[in-house]
């Protein structure tokens, strides 16, 4: 939640091309939430150099909400992560799954946050998928496991949108009705979810014991 008390959503783009088909469908669902108040920011991961997670673990040795990889957006990401209410995960289909950056994003981000108790859970979740044909249901597959697995909010399937040129997808009517629907389920989670923690009501966070680096003894 924001300074004055607005929600927040934040959507990632990870196509190379920053306003093809994925960045349309990211914008039907962030037209959604505007209309209900919500403000947005759209990110293009395209156009940067975003590195792979090297496995060095330093995250669950500082555990200061950072990846050690300093030279790119990811912390940026990150943060803007950690500060909104609605996270959006947006992906063309690269044969059958996402495209390096947003594998590089998901990996990173994914460590920095099991590293520091789960930094994005209860946040409301979504995914767009833009396809020419095939590999949609398993690219979807990898972005709502980043989603799910760190404990976030899903209102429905993600939203696919079909199309190999640029402004495709806007003839697919059916995928637009799912990223409008999938626009208008997350505002109104999101602002179930605030009214919930605004009662300071929230059920207890049980405190997992995760899988982690293995501490080597002394
Ligand atoms: C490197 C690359 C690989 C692709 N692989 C697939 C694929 O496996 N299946 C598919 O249906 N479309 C594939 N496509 C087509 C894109 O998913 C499709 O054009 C999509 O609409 C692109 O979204 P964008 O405009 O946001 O980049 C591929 C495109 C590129 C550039």
């Amino acid at each position: 939640m924001k300074k004055d008390g607005s929600l927040h959503v934040v959507a990632f783009n990870g196509s190379a091309r920053k306003n093809g088909n994925t960045a349309i469908l990211i914008n039907y669902v962030l037209q959604e939430l505007e209309k209900e108040g919500i403000t947005t920011e759209l990110v293009q991961l395209s156009g940067t150099k975003i590195r792979g997670c090297t496995a060095c673990m330093k995250c669950f040795e500082n555990r200061d909400k950072r990846c050690v990889i300093d030279d790119d957006m990811v912390n940026d990401c990150i943060r803007k992560m950690i500060e909104a209410d609605g996270i959006i995960l947006g992906s063309p289909v690269y044969f059958s799954d996402v495209p390096a950056e947003m594998k590089a994003l998901i990996d990173r981000a994914g460590f920095v946050s099991m590293a520091n108790g789960e930094l994005f859970r209860r946040k409301v979740g979504a995914a767009a998928v833009a396809v020419r044909r095939t590999g949609a249901i398993h690219t979807a597959d990898t972005l709502i496991h980043f989603l799910l697995g760190r404990d976030m909010i899903l209102t429905g399937f993600p939203g696919i949108g079909m199309g190999l040129n640029i402004g495709d997808v806007d003839r697919d009517h059916e995928g637009v009705d799912r990223m409008k629907a999938i626009g208008q389920n997350m505002a109104w989670m999101m602002k179930l979810v605030a009214s919930e923690n605004a009662k300071n009501t929230a059920p207890r966070v049980h405190k997992e014991k995760k899988a982690g680096p293995v501490k080597k003894k002394r």
